[in-house]
């Protein structure tokens, strides 16, 4: 089992990505009518769980589509990441909380909560994970938003003859222990499905795709050599024997990066009790 950890270059890098992505995929799934459904009474604040929340781009993302008064509870077990988590404009307020989701994952004050959501975290998540999160939020009958959950596709412009030799080595590396159980990687979303509506919630799911075109967008090039690097050094773990063929990759795709157009597949949910 290894731990992974996130830098917050990384996850400044990819916030106006997953932002775009996410207004994108808000309209298909109607959310700012749900959430107004899902409001809690006049008067009293939207009190929110932000699982495994980084330094914060989901709350940043979220805040405004809620409205109103807001209390955010951010976990994560990164302290580095949690002392970044800037604080929200005024009506909003946040708790930062230290928690390993695997440990302590019960803990949560999950009754009080309004809305449980979290983006970029269920491909590191295992099978057994999920149902516990499942299990924690039927209890109290609180909906849940889980965003840019990866669903594998990786559809390159220009293609290079080993996009999906190295997308495969990377799928497989996705899928090892990262802490939570043996990670469902690119299949976390089609495993949540059927257990929410098998724990008595309703489901819609929209995709929210990364869609990066190294030309157009200032940071694409920066977003694209990242996510090769990464790519790369994950297919090399995944199979040492592949090393050279995988490094040429590498060298072919951060060459192109400039005028490179990169659609990496995510979808977005959310879930209410019925
Ligand atoms: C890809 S990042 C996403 C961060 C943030 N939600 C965002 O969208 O920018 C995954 C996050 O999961 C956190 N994480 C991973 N394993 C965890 C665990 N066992 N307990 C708590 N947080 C965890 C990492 O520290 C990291 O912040």
């Amino acid at each position: 089992m290894s731990t992974e950890t996130f830098s917050a270059d990384w996850l400044s890098l990819r916030e106006p990505f997953d932002a775009a992505a996410r207004a994108e995929a808000a309209v298909r799934l109607r959310l700012g009518a749900r959430l107004d459904a899902l409001r809690p009474p006049a008067g009293t604040p939207w009190r929110v769980i932000d699982l495994a929340c980084g330094t914060g781009a989901n709350q940043r993302w979220l805040s405004p589509h809620l409205q109103g008064p807001q209390e955010w509870l951010m976990v994560d077990h990164d302290d580095s990441l949690l002392r970044r988590v800037p604080d929200p404009a005024s009506g909003v307020a946040i708790l930062r909380q230290r928690l390993d989701l695997m440990a302590s994952l019960e803990t949560l004050p999950w009754h009080a909560a309004h809305l449980v959501t979290a983006s970029a975290l269920l491909d590191l998540v295992g099978t057994a994970w999920l149902q516990r999160l499942v299990a924690a939020c039927a209890s109290a009958r609180v909906p849940l938003l889980l965003a840019l959950s990866v669903d594998g596709r990786h559809l390159w412009q220009p293609r290079d003859p080993l996009d999906e030799e190295v997308a495969a080595l990377f799928a497989g590396h996705q899928r090892r222990d990262k802490g939570l159980g043996s990670a469902l990687g690119a299949q976390a979303a089609n495993t949540l499905l059927p257990a929410l509506r098998k724990a008595g919630y309703s489901v819609v799911q929209a995709r929210s795709d990364w869609r990066v075109n190294g030309l157009r967008d200032a940071a694409g090039p920066y977003l694209l050599k990242s996510l090769i690097d990464g790519m790369a050094d994950a297919a090399v773990e995944q199979d040492a024997g592949q090393a050279a063929a995988v490094r040429g990759w590498q060298a072919r795709r951060r060459d192109l990066a400039t005028t490179t157009r990169l659609r990496v597949g995510h979808v977005d949910v959310l879930a209410w009790p019925r």
